[in-house]
């Protein structure tokens, strides 16, 4: 008998989904593995939305954005008698081993179900935020920092020509790892995130005097979990300490869809096919992650018991880049 894994995409899409998932069928396969797709994450999950996918199935995905398996947050799992539904329709369809594909929520979910399921559960770090201990990077990271990137490039533009400030706020409810990266590459004269606390006397005060040093366009990326609220409560609290005009830009989920770059296809590939080397492995209860350009498997409780840290470097040098 074919031992039988099933996967699901859950939480907030990231571009690259549909590589893992094309790599977890195509590997899983070729292993001698039968392949079960679940549609619409854990929720899809309670509802018995299972089916077999082929090699043919996941043609054609590798470039897309989204996932084809479509995601969801579902309240009804988190629940125990939610978990008790899922284990009964994962032992009735005989699935031996469970491959997630999610950030911290999916793995806090599957860690769950994991005390109570004696299959093998493995998770795929998909999220655009990257604040998943364990992996360098997440599946969805690259392709969003590269379009707020070419978003804020375009901004640029029309602040320079009208010489105005512009406050960007950008993904990233509980870390700043999409700011910091996009507003280092966009040049960014403030970057404001909810690991770092900062005073807005001191942000108005400085783009004043960047005006006076000459500068003619300022860009403010704002991580949308920042301390303030937001980039429009900011810009309303930076409006009421000086005449100035600020425009705000929310690039918001703009920020989750589009064809993955050429990294995230990559990271998405070895990752659903290290997952599934895991599961042949019979480890449990990890997640397949890359650090330092090595394949590892690190506990699923640790990422996202551990905090993943900014680069520090990159935050040390940033006032000198935007002075
Ligand atoms: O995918 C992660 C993330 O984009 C966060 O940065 C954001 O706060 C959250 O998802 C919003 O997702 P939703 O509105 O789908 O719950």
């Amino acid at each position: 008998m074919k031992k039988k894994i099933a996967l699901l995409t859950s939480g907030g899409d990231a571009p690259g989904m549909n590589a893992a998932v094309r790599a977890v069928v195509r590997v899983g396969i070729a292993r001698g593995l039968e392949v079960i797709g679940i549609r619409r994450g854990y929720q899809g999950l309670l509802e018995e939305n299972l089916a077999p996918l082929g090699p043919r199935d996941v043609s054609n995905i590798i470039q897309r954005g989204g996932t084809i398996l479509k995601t969801s947050r579902s309240a009804e799992f988190v629940t125990p008698a939610g978990q008790q539904k899922a284990k009964a329709i994962l032992e009735r369809h005989g699935i031996d081993g469970l491959i997630l594909i999610g950030g911290d929520g999916t793995f806090r979910g599957g860690t769950d179900l994991g005390k109570i399921w004696p299959g093998l559960i493995i998770g795929v770090p998909g999220t655009i935020d990257n604040d998943v201990c364990g992996s360098d990077f997440t599946i969805g990271y690259d392709t969003a920092v590269n379009t707020a990137m070419e978003a804020i490039d375009k901004i640029r533009d029309t602040a320079d020509s009208h010489e105005r400030i512009f406050l960007v706020e950008v993904m990233g409810r509980h870390s700043g790892f999409i700011a910091l990266s996009v507003g280092a590459c966009g040049g960014a004269e403030e970057i404001l995130l909810p690991e770092r606390p900062f005073d807005v006397e001191t942000i108005s005060r400085r783009l004043l005097e960047g005006r006076k040093k000459g500068k003619t366009s300022s860009i403010v990326v704002v991580a949308e979990g920042d301390e303030t609220g937001g980039a429009v409560k900011l810009a309303q609290q930076l409006q009421s300490l000086s005449k100035h005009e600020f425009r705000v830009v929310i690039l918001g989920y703009l920020q989750r869809g589009g064809s993955p770059t050429a990294a995230d296809r990559l990271l998405a590939t070895k990752l659903g096919a290290y997952a599934v080397e895991l599961f042949l492995e019979g480890k449990t209860g990890v997640m397949a992650g890359e650090v330092g350009g090595r394949l590892c498997a690190t506990p699923l409780r640790e990422t996202w018991e551990r905090k993943k840290p900014l680069d520090t470097f990159l935050l040390s040098v940033q006032p000198q880049l935007s002075a």
